[in-house]
Formats: structure tokens, sequence, C-alpha cells
């Protein structure tokens, strides 16, 4: 009798927690369209593509390391399947030759688009990792933006980028963020940013690239939200559940070969594409900086 009676009363809570639970997800479901559909009052930026050589190479060099531009946007800029992430949604990179999406925008919007992660009817783009290269200075812009412009057009189907209903519902909880014009500050100052050098200094900025994955303090742990068939990100800090035994030269043959100093070959969710691209410099730059940050267990992201 009683168990009967507590039983009725749990069922009839549950059922209020669900229609609860479905209000609030309907509510933040229409509100990501919302942000999805806003456009920004962000102006393209006075930036044109030079065919400079100096530039180009610099731009290429950012595009395929630190920037990871062709990591996701495929080696000619045609489009890529980057990751399925199953409930999340799909991240497809868009061709961004003239060929394809790169038609659409003029040099300002592009430089627009990399630093801002706006498109260029002034919307957010999706999955763009913004955060990662928003501080480059106008130099480092151009000459990405003049790489870009430089590969030949490729003629591919624009397969679109998705956001399905998890990923909208971890977006809006702010467990993921998958806006890119909601990742940074549009109207901040420019950061001061040092000429390439191999330091902590210039390392923190280069780590900004790594921090979507290993984390804000750089101790790795699954990226929350993350669907279990994702590989987790290890611990870069000196503790001993990260790099604490490794050497310099452990690390740079490990982002070079993607094959760590037990001879176990990294899973391909971490881009070795991209840091195989370093430089000498920004591999320096990285150490030091993975040097000074806080030793923290593994997991504390
Ligand atoms: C982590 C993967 C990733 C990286 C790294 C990345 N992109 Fe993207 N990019 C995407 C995805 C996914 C989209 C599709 C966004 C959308 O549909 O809203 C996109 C969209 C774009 C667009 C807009 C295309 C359109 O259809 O309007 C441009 C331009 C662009 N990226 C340029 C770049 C450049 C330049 C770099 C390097 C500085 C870069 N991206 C780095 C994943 C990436
Ligand atoms: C897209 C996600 C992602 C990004 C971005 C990323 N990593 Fe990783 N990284 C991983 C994953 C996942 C692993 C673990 C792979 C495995 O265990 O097979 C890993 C492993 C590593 C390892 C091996 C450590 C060990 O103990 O095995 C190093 C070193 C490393 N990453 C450095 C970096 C650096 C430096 C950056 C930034 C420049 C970076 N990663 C950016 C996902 C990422």
């Amino acid at each position: 009798m009683k168990v009967k009676r507590v039983l009725r009363r749990l069922g009839i809570s549950a059922l209020a927690l669900l229609g609860l639970l479905l209000v609030v997800g309907v509510y933040q479901f229409l509100s990501f369209g919302r942000a999805a559909a806003s456009v920004y009052d962000v102006e393209p930026l006075q930036i044109v593509a030079t065919n400079d050589s100096a530039a180009l190479e610099r731009g290429r060099h950012l595009a395929e390391s630190i920037g990871g531009c062709l990591g996701c946007h495929g080696p000619d800029l045609g489009g890529a399947l980057v990751e399925d992430i199953g409930p999340i949604g799909l991240m497809h990179a868009p061709n961004i030759t003239t060929g394809g999406a790169g038609a659409d925008y003029s040099d300002g919007e592009l430089a627009r688009a990399i630093r801002h992660g706006i498109d260029s009817d002034g919307r957010s783009l999706l999955y763009m990792p913004t955060p990662e290269y928003n501080w480059w200075p106008d130099d480092d812009l151009i000459a990405v933006v003049s790489f870009v412009r430089s590969m030949p057009p490729v003629q591919s189907v624009n397969d679109a980028a998705t956001v399905r209903p998890l990923g909208k519902l971890l977006n809006q909880f702010g467990v993921m963020q998958l806006l890119s014009a909601q990742t940074v500050e549009h109207d901040a100052a420019p950061e001061a940013v040092p000429a390439p050098e191999p330091t902590a200094r210039y390392g923190a900025f280069i780590a900004r690239g790594c921090i979507g994955c290993h984390g804000e303090q750089m101790s790795g742990g699954r990226i929350p939200g993350a669907p279990s068939s994702l590989a987790i990100p290890a611990n870069l800090t000196a503790h001993d559940s990260g790099l604490g035994s490794w050497t310099k030269a452990d690390f740079v043959t490990t982002l070079q070969t993607g094959v760590r100093p037990d001879g176990r070959r990294l899973d391909p969710f971490m881009p070795i594409g991209s840091t195989q691209a370093m430089n000498e410099i920004e591999m320096d730059a990285l150490w030091a900086y993975l040097r000074s940050v806080e030793p923290l267990e593994f997991g504390n992201r």
C-alpha cells in the first residue's frame, strides 16, 4: 500500500520533471536558432590580399601550422569532413577557395571571418576555432588572407556543417561553444603580441590552439559533453601524470611524428598535421610555455 503510494508520488513528480525539462529544452533550442540567425555589427576589415612572396610564404606557414586551416579545410582548401561528432553535429569544413564559399567573400570579409568568426552575411560561423587565432597581428592576418586567395579554385560541392539537437543544448548551457562569433569580444583592443620568439610569452599565444582539447590549464581529461568515442586529450603539464618525465626532444619528436616516446601512435584526433608544420621557434615557445604552467594532475582540464 505504502509502496504504491510512494511510487505514485514519484511517478507524478517524474512526469512533472520531464515536462519541465521539455519546456527548458524547447526554449533553449529556439534560442540557439535565434543566436545563430543574429547579424553582428562588425564591419569587414580594411585588409587587401597581396602577392608579395614573403607574405604568401608566411600565410602558408600559418595556415598549415598554428592556424590549422589546411588540417580542417583540406590540403587544397577544397573542403573536408573534420569530424562527425554524433548527436552534437557534423563538423564539415567548406570549400573556401573561389570555386566554393570563397567566392562570396571580399578580402575584408575573409579577414573578418578569421578574426571574428562571422560569415559574409554577418552571422556567426559554426565550429571555427576563432580564439585560437584572433590574436594574430594584422600582418599575419593579411598573410593568411593572401595565401587563401592564392589557392587555385577547387570545384566541389560545399557540404554544410550542422549542429544537431544535443549540440544546440550543450551550446546554450555553456558546456560547448559552437557559435564562433560568441567566443570572442568583438570590440576588444588589439593584444600586445610579441614578434615570434622562443619564449613562454609567445608560447602562451600559440598554446591557445591546444586549449579547446587539452583544457585551459593544459592538464587534459575528457572534453565536456564529448561522446565517449572521442579520444581523451593528455596532460601537457610537467606533472607526473603528464609530461613530467619528457625532455624537450621527446616533445618535439612526438609533435613531428605523432608517435610517443614509448612507441605508441597518438589517436588521429590529435592534429599532428598542424604541429608537424610548426617551426623551431614555435616548438621552443610552446615547450617553454608548458614548462611555465602549474603542474596539475591529469583531468583538471
Ligand atoms: C577545427 C576546424 C577548422 C579550422 C582549424 C579552421 N576552420 Fe574554417 N571552418 C570550419 C568549419 C566547420 C566551417 C563551417 C562553418 C559554418 O558552416 O558555419 C568553417 C568555415 C570557414 C569559412 C566560411 C565559409 C563559408 O561557407 O561561409 C572561412 C572563410 C574559413 N572557415 C576560413 C578558415 C581559415 C582561413 C582558417 C585558418 C586560419 C580556418 N578556417 C580554420 C572549420 C575549421
Ligand atoms: C582537436 C583536439 C586536440 C588539439 C587541438 C590538440 N591536441 Fe594534443 N592531443 C589530443 C588527444 C586526444 C591526445 C591523446 C591521444 C592519444 O592518447 O592517443 C593528445 C595528445 C598530445 C600529446 C601526447 C601526450 C602524451 O602524454 O601522450 C602531446 C605532446 C600533445 N597532444 C600536444 C599538443 C599541443 C602542443 C597542442 C597545441 C599546439 C595540441 N596537442 C592540440 C587532442 C588535441
